[in-house]
């Protein structure tokens, strides 16, 4: 198998490997039906629906790339409070959403035990599962998350290239985000990580490098997708590294099945905004098997962009929910039905 092949290797061998998988400009069909069959094999043709609610929009940090940093004064900036994120929670399972995922900007204006109380009537008032994203935080906020019943957590290190990193974060480095992910992977928490495709700066080494260190950190879940430039932010005219060659997303996406076979992959909503109506669908057939409905309330919508082109900005949270339940099926896979949880083994919980 292509898993053990790459194990031989030292990391340059590596990285040039797959870099080399990247480029090959023949054969990419190939690389996709491999991924939709490593997919098929690990993961099964289970689409798990997790609903996210982007319940603030208040964010201290100054991230170069995102619509959100806290320099956008267009931003027009909100925080929902428990009752509003409860009584949205409360729908998502007659739609066979099985997890909410909770998202904001970094210091939201909400403080951590209100977020822990949070955490506490959604695992009591309902059966879903829990996953945060809400940024870096100390180890015992994650631990005092745990413990309230968050199940899981996503934070993207997005991208594993450290001068890069920096150059676009402000307010935090690449080693204080690794740090963040060792704490919820030593807490037992289910982590997600990932990265965007094309930052300005990126070069195919660095793609490579991305998709290695997600299987060095052995995540449970993978969250990839293309950056597109906000044109309120630093990077607003700026072009993705790989601008007429959008092919690079796909094979980007099935190279990381490849070398992740177990790791739960969702089709993000920026495929979408890039690929208008199939974005999704295509991810979803070359190697994803999660997809991520919006369920913020409409009217807020429009002050959480973090790109252009996020899609279904007008359709109320029901419209939105049933079109995805036709969208797996017309795909021929299925609605999953539990809650989806990792399916890794065997860690060191403390
Ligand atoms: N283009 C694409 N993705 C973006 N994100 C933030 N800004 C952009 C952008 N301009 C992604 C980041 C972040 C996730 C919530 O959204 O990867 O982790």
């Amino acid at each position: 198998m292509r898993k053990n092949r790459i194990i031989l290797f030292d990391k340059d061998e590596r990285t040039k490997a797959i870099s080399m998988l990247l480029t090959k400009g023949d054969g990419i069909e190939g690389i996709y039906r491999e991924a939709d069959d490593i997919r098929k094999q690990n993961m099964g043709d289970e689409v798990y629906i997790r609903g996210i609610i982007e319940f603030s929009s208040i964010c201290a940090n100054d991230c170069l790339y995102c619509g959100i940093r806290a320099s956008n004064m267009s931003v027009n900036r909100y925080a929902m409070n428990a009752d509003e994120i409860l009584d949205i929670a409360r729908t998502m399972e007659s739609v066979q959403q099985t997890t909410v995922v909770l998202q904001s900007g970094e210091t939201p204006g909400i403080n951590d035990d209100e977020i822990g109380a949070i955490i506490r009537r959604i695992k009591h008032e309902t059966n879903l599962a829990v996953t945060l994203s809400v940024g870096n935080r100390p180890y015992k906020t994650y631990k005092y998350w745990r413990d309230c019943g968050m199940d899981r957590y996503l934070l993207r290190f997005e991208t594993s290239d450290s001068d890069l990193f920096e150059r676009l974060h402000p307010d935090c480095s690449l080693d204080e985000r690794l740090e963040c992910l060792y704490a919820l992977k030593k807490l037992g928490i289910q982590t997600g990580s990932g990265f965007m495709i094309g930052l300005p700066g990126e070069t195919i080494d660095i793609l490579a490098d991305n998709i290695l260190l997600c299987r060095k950190l052995d995540l449970d879940m993978i969250g990839i997708g293309p950056f597109i430039p906000h044109p309120d932010t630093p990077l607003g005219r700026e072009k993705n590294a790989y601008e007429g060659d959008e092919d690079m997303f796909f094979k980007a996406l099935s190279v990381l099945r490849i070398f992740n076979p177990d790791a739960h992959i969702p089709a993000t909503t920026a495929f979408d905004a890039v690929f208008p109506g199939v974005g999704r669908n295509l991810a979803l057939q070359r190697g994803a098997n999660i997809f991520m409905p919006n369920n913020t309330p409409v009217e807020l919508r429009k002050d959480y962009i973090l790109y252009p082109g996020k899609p279904c900005v007008d359709e109320s949270i029901e419209q939105y929910a049933r079109s995805v339940l036709m969208r797996i099926e017309s795909i021929g896979r299925i609605t999953g039905k539990g809650h989806g949880h990792s399916i890794k083994r065997n860690r060191d919980i403390e």
